[in-house]
C-alpha cells in the first residue's frame, strides 16, 4: 500500500492528524491495531482545552462536541471541608474547558474520516517501521493473519505509550526523561447523575478523590489508590465510601449508582526528546505521558498534530523543511509546561505514603494560597483552560 502519510495510531493523535492533513489534500493511511468497536468504547479522560474545542469546531468535526459537551466556566478545589471555586473564565478573559468525553471525540473524528473517504485500517498492528535511514519510510503491519506494507513519504507514530513508532528510533537517537508516582487513580463511571455542576478537585486527610462526569446522566468519579492496588480490592461499596469520605462537606450529598466501569491509571510523567528522526514523528502518548491531574492528555496530542500538521502541509505545498525540523522543538515548549503544571497539580492535591505532617501542612498552605490570592489562581486557571502560547 502506498500513501503520503503513514499514521499509527486511530487516537485522538492520529485521527485529528488525518483530518488536518485531508483538509489540505494530502492522504493519509490510519493503521490501527483495535477493532472499531473498543476504540470507540474505550473510557479515557474527558476534559477538552479551549484550543482543543475551537480547532475541531473549526475544523468541522464540532457539531456534536457543541450539542452535547458540557461548558464550564469554573473548577472547584475542596479541602478542609470547604469548597472553592477557581472563576477560570472569568480569570482567562473568557475561556472555558468543555467536558466532552475522548471516546466521543475519536467517534465523531472516526465518523467523519470515513464520511469523506478516508482510509483507517482497524485490527491492523504495525510491527515496525523500515527504511527510515533512506528517508523512504515502510510501515510493516499485520491484519488479517498477514503481513503487510505500508510506503509512505513520512510516518506519524501516534500510537500510544506503548507504540511501535520510538522503538523504531536507534537507541542513541532519543532521550526518555521521566518520573513515576507512588500513587495511582482508581476510576469509575457510574450510571447516576452528577451531584457537581463543575469538576471538583478534592484533597483530604484520606487522599485526592474527583468527581467528574460525562453527561446529565453519567458521573465519573476517581480517587487516588495504591499504584500496586487491584481493581477486585476495590469493591463497590468500598470506592463510594471513600468517595462520601473524600468529598464530605456540610450541605453536599454524593449521589450512588450502578458502576458500568472501574480501572486503575498510573500516575507518571515520561517525555521523549527530540520528537522526531528523520522522517518519523512521534505526538501524543508515543511522546509524552502526564499524570491525569491536570486533564492534559487528549490536549497535548492535539496540539502536537497540529504543529505537525502545518508543517507537513507546508512541506508539500513549498517544499519547504523548516518547520518540519523545528516540529519537535515546536511541540516541546509546551510539553514540559504542561508536564509542570501536570505534576505541581499532582504534588498539591495527593497525600504521599510516609510523607510527614510538615508536608500535609505545606500542601494546605499551597492550596489555602491559590485559592485566596488572584495572581496564584489566574495562574491555575489560565494552565487549566489551556495557555493560547507557551
Ligand atoms: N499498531 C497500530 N495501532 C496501535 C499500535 C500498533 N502497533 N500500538 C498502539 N496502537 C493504537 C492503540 O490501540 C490506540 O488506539 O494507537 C492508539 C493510540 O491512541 P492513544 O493511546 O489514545 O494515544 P493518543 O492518540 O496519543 O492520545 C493521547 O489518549 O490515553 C489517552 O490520556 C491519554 O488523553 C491522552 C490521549
Ligand atoms: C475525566 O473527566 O475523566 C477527568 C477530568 C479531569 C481530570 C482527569 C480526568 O483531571
Amino acid at each position: 500500500m502506498l500513501t503520503q502519510v503513514g499514521i499509527v495510531g486511530a487516537g485522538p493523535a492520529g485521527l485529528v492528524l488525518s483530518h488536518l492533513l485531508a483538509r489540505d489534500g494530502i492522504e493519509s493511511v490510519v493503521l490501527e491495531s483495535r477493532d472499531r468497536d473498543y476504540v470507540e468504547r474505550r473510557v479515557r479522560a474527558g476534559v477538552l482545552e479551549q484550543g482543543t474545542v475551537d480547532l475541531l469546531k473549526a475544523t468541522g468535526v464540532g457539531a456534536r462536541l457543541e450539542r452535547e459537551g458540557l461548558v464550564h466556566h469554573g473548577i472547584e478545589l475542596r479541602f478542609e471541608g470547604q469548597a472553592h471555586r477557581i472563576a477560570l473564565s472569568e480569570l482567562t478573559g473568557g475561556r472555558a474547558i468543555t467536558v466532552y468525553g475522548q471516546q466521543e471525540v475519536v467517534k465523531d473524528l472516526i465518523a467523519a474520516r470515513l464520511a469523506a473517504g478516508g482510509r483507517i485500517e482497524f485490527e491492523a498492528a504495525a510491527v515496525g517501521v523500515d527504511g527510515l535511514e533512506e528517508d523512504a519510510p515502510v510501515v510493516r503491519y499485520r491484519q488479517g493473519g498477514q503481513e503487510r506494507q505500508l510506503r509512505c513519504d513520512v510516518v506519524a507514530a501516534c500510537d500510544g505509550s506503548h507504540g511501535v513508532g520510538r522503538e523504531s528510533i536507534p537507541a542513541g537517537a532519543i532521550a526518555l526523561y521521566e518520573t513515576e508516582y507512588p500513587v495511582a487513580w482508581l476510576g469509575i463511571l457510574a450510571k447516576v447523575a452528577p451531584s457537581t455542576e463543575e469538576l471538583i478537585y478534592s484533597y483530604s486527610q484520606g487522599g485526592f478523590a474527583l468527581h467528574s462526569m460525562r453527561s446529565p446522566t453519567i458521573s465519573r468519579l476517581y480517587v487516588q489508590c495504591r499504584p500496586d492496588d487491584d481493581p477486585a480490592s476495590w469493591p463497590d461499596e468500598r470506592v463510594w465510601s471513600e468517595l462520601h469520605a473524600r468529598l464530605a462537606m456540610p450541605g453536599f450529598a454524593l449521589a450512588e449508582g450502578p458502576i458500568l466501569e472501574k480501572g486503575i491509571t498510573a500516575m507518571r510523567s515520561l517525555v521523549v526528546e527530540p520528537m522526531q528522526y528523520r522522517r518519523l514523528y512521534l505526538a501524543g502518548d508515543a511522546a509524552h505521558i502526564v499524570p491525569a491531574t491536570g486533564a492534559k492528555g487528549l490536549n497535548l496530542a492535539v496540539n502536537d498534530v497540529r504543529i505537525l500538521a502545518d508543517a507537513l502541509v507546508e512541506w508539500y505545498r513549498s517544499g519547504r523543511d523548516d518547520l518540519l525540523r523545528g516540529y519537535s522543538a515546536a511541540c516541546l515548549r509546551r510539553v514540559w509546561r504542561v508536564q509542570h503544571f501536570s505534576w505541581w497539580m499532582t504534588q498539591m492535591l495527593h497525600r504521599f505514603e510516609g510523607e510527614s505532617e510538615f508536608d500535609h501542612r505545606l500542601r494546605l498552605s499551597q492550596l489555602r494560597y491559590v485559592c485566596s490570592s488572584r495572581a496564584a489562581a489566574t495562574t491555575l486557571a489560565e494552565n487549566y483552560v489551556g495557555l493560547e502560547t507557551v
